[in-house]
């Protein structure tokens, strides 16, 4: 693959992310996936290829059907509502969609429907009764979780169909001991219905040619080839009414698997567009196409699109993905996303305080070809936006815009007085378009941001604002503004995947369009229009109030779990009963337990709070010098207290503990009734 970029023909290539559910609204993890597809798309575009990325709402299953129902809403009424929800998300991220469908279409009804026949006139449809858990009220049958009852196992209440939270535990709902509908509360009884398979099994050759053919990441092919390796089943693509989706051929009542039409939406989408604007739909999902095509998705559905998508594609007689691409998972402040925390961050909330190019930016520092989990932490995002693109990028303009504008009309000098320069810029943008190219994206901005150094560093050598004071001295001072500004176009041109705003406007200051292709040699004699800021230093207020107003829309029966902002600094020392109560306290067990280097009184403690583990520093080192005696005992923590970065690292809760300090500190005992997630008021 790497040689690619390096192909001077026009590339076709077709993109997608994956589908978003339409049952909820686009969160901060959404959002890094659809950054980076809309990165490595812009850049494509700007290397000349012809690069399409569709994507459309996930409008079916249960879950929609239920949310609506919940809402006194139609379906339809729901995935109308969050189509245009998520659209203007997107857009407002500027993630520049050649089109945004939804699989509830005619196009997707179509495709589904005759990519289904073609799987059963190829013998690959099984049929075969299967008993499920069926909730008698409701009259519907009940997946894993809407299933709750208690742990056959450890005895903890409450807990889902397939998996014990507290003890790990795996088994059949018909193992809960005391099993509910999570639904209608009634007890569920077995049913037998008929149910359509999709035979996996027969594609084992293909998918192993496929998975080896090279094209996937190493840890994506590793995975796919376990799972070959340990056998694959036939998968079940059919659900009984009432569903909210589409009937299935021939099978009154049995709908299709909302998995089933799912991918097959990247194909409707593209279809729409095609018949829009008049494109050739079938050369690009004709077998043997010579149109590449991406998946962009999260590490959660690896299955879907590494095991059952191309044995789809290829049973029905289509071409398959010629890769897809996986990214891990966002978490924020090194943990998972929480709502309480205020971190669960949705992509609306974040644009009611933030600017878009802010996280892309940051995404695209964080972001690799690899699968691991990207992190968030709010601090860095600040100080990293604020020095890279404020400090380093958008200062390079704003120094040399004025005196270009002040002595010299805001006209480039006629000659360039650095070409050698210049011309090493331009020529780094073969490594760099080869990095974008693997999606390597951190590395290509440290690339950038090593080459808007040279460029301060060459403005602080040549000092036009001294030079400007002195007589005489104006062609230098033409002569490095001019340079520097010709530096900053090459600088927005590689930025301009990822800052496509901020570029634009950089294009109206430069007078000239930001184009890889059109980057050959300096701009000599040009004229400049009137500089305007371009993009303003993060206000670390504004993302405090993020992070607040996340809080805030945690759901209102949990309270307790709600972190709120944190109230103004009072000289009062008494809380009033509503802070009190905001403070949410739970039980722990201390897992591990550890030494601070260079910290006298610190413990680093990793606390389970029922499944939820947490790295707390505590200062209680004087009191239990020997940190292995703490593993396994039980304590009070602070849960909702916003994480704080400290000397040696962040510390992501508080421990109560009792005693008058040093070497007196009490931390709880084991006791019968007390297990860890507890709540303690
Ligand atoms: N509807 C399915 C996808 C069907 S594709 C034919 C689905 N939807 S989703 O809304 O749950 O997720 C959409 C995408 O967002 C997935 O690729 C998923 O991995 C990604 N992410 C969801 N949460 C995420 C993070 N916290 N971090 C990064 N990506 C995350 O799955
Ligand atoms: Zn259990």
């Amino acid at each position: 693959m790497s040689d690619r970029s390096a192909q001077s023909s026009v590339r076709d290539i077709l993109v997608t992310s994956a589908l978003p559910y339409a049952n909820g609204p686009l969160h901060l993890g959404h959002m890094l996936e659809q950054v980076q597809t809309d990165i490595w798309v812009r850049f494509q575009q700007s290397r000349g290829h012809n690069c399409r990325y569709v994507c459309a709402e996930d409008a079916h299953g249960t879950a929609i059907m239920l949310t609506a129902e919940e809402l006194g809403i139609t379906p339809q009424e729901q995935i109308d509502r969050m189509h245009a929800a998520h659209l203007a998300d997107s857009r407002d991220f500027h993630i520049n969609f050649a089109n945004f469908h939804s699989t509830h279409s005619e196009e997707n009804r179509e495709l589904s429907e005759s990519i289904y026949l073609a799987l059963q006139a190829n013998g690959h449809i099984a049929e075969r009764e299967i008993t499920q858990a069926f909730d008698p009220e409701k009259q519907l049958f009940l997946s894993d979780r809407y299933i709750k009852g208690t742990c056959p196992r450890c005895k903890t209440p409450d807990q889902y169909g397939d998996n014990c939270e507290a003890c790990g535990a795996t088994y059949s709902p018909s193992d809960l001991i005391d099993a509910t509908s999570v639904l209608s509360g009634a007890t569920p009884v077995d049913k037998a219905s008929l149910h359509y398979f999709f035979t996996l099994p027969a594609f084992e050759e293909m998918l192993k040619e496929w998975t080896g053919s090279g094209t996937l990441q190493p840890q994506i092919a590793n995975k796919l080839k376990e799972w070959l390796d340990t056998g694959l089943q036939e998968w079940d693509i059919s659900r009984d009414a009432p569903y909210f989706g589409f009937e299935i051929p021939n099978a009154p009542g049995k709908y299709f698997y909302v998995w089933l039409d799912a991918p097959i939406g990247y194909m409707a989408s593209h279809k729409n567009l095609c018949d829009r604007e008049g494109l050739d739909f079938d050369a690009v999902w004709a077998r043997g196409s010579s149109t590449e095509l991406y998946h962009f998705i999260g590490k959660d559905i690896i299955n879907f699109h590494g095991l059952f998508w191309p044995a789809m594609l290829d049973s029905a007689g289509y071409r398959t993905p010629t890769s897809i691409f996986v990214h891990g998972f966002l978490t924020v402040n090194g943990t998972k996303m929480s709502k309480s925390r205020g971190t669960f961050v949705n992509a609306r909330t974040y644009l009611e305080h933030l600017d878009a190019e802010y996280i892309r930016y940051y995404f695209a520092a964080k972001l690799g070809s690899g699968v691991d989990d990207i992190d968030l932490n709010l601090e860095d995002f600040v100080q990293r936006v604020n020095s890279d693109v404020v400090g380093k990028v958008v200062n390079i303009a704003s120094r040399c815009a004025g005196f270009l504008r002040k002595g010299f009309d805001s006209r480039l000098e006629a000659t360039c007085s650095e070409p050698a320069l210049v011309q090493d810029f331009i020529d780094a943008g073969g490594a760099i378009a080869e990095l974008y190219e693997q999606r390597e994206f951190s590395k290509a901005i440290r690339e950038i941001i090593a080459l808007a150094d040279r460029a301060n560093q060459y403005i602080d050598e040549k000092k036009p604002w001294v030079l400007a004071k002195e007589e005489g001295r104006e062609a230098e001072v033409h002569a490095a503004c001019s340079v520097g500004i010709n530096l900053f176009r090459v600088l927005m041109t590689y930025l301009k995947p990822v800052l496509p705003a901020m570029a634009e406007k950089a294009e109206t200051f430069l007078n000239c369009s930001l184009d890889w292709t059109a980057l050959d040699s300096a701009l000599v004699g040009h004229e400049l229009a009137k500089f305007k800021p371009l993009l303003t230093r993060i206000d670390p207020k504004n993302v405090e109030a993020m992070v607040a107003a996340t809080a805030a829309e945690a759901p209102t029966e949990k309270a307790a779990e709600t972190a709120a902002p944190a109230p103004e600094k009072d000289t009062d020392s008494t809380i009033d009963f509503d802070t009190f109560a905001k403070v949410e306290l739970r039980v722990a067990e201390i897992v591990a337990a550890e030494h601070v280097e260079g910290a006298d009184k610190l413990l680093r403690l990793t606390l389970d709070l029922g499944g939820d583990q947490r790295n707390v520093f505590a200062g209680i080192k004087q009191a239990y010098p020997d940190p292995a005696a703490l593993v396994g005992r039980l304590t009070v923590c602070v849960a909702n207290l916003a994480p704080r970065k400290m000397r040696f690292g962040v510390s992501e809760g508080m421990v109560l503990a009792a005693g008058p300090g040093g070497g007196d500190i009490f931390l709880l005992q084991p006791d019968d009734g007390a297990r860890p997630g507890m709540v303690v008021k």
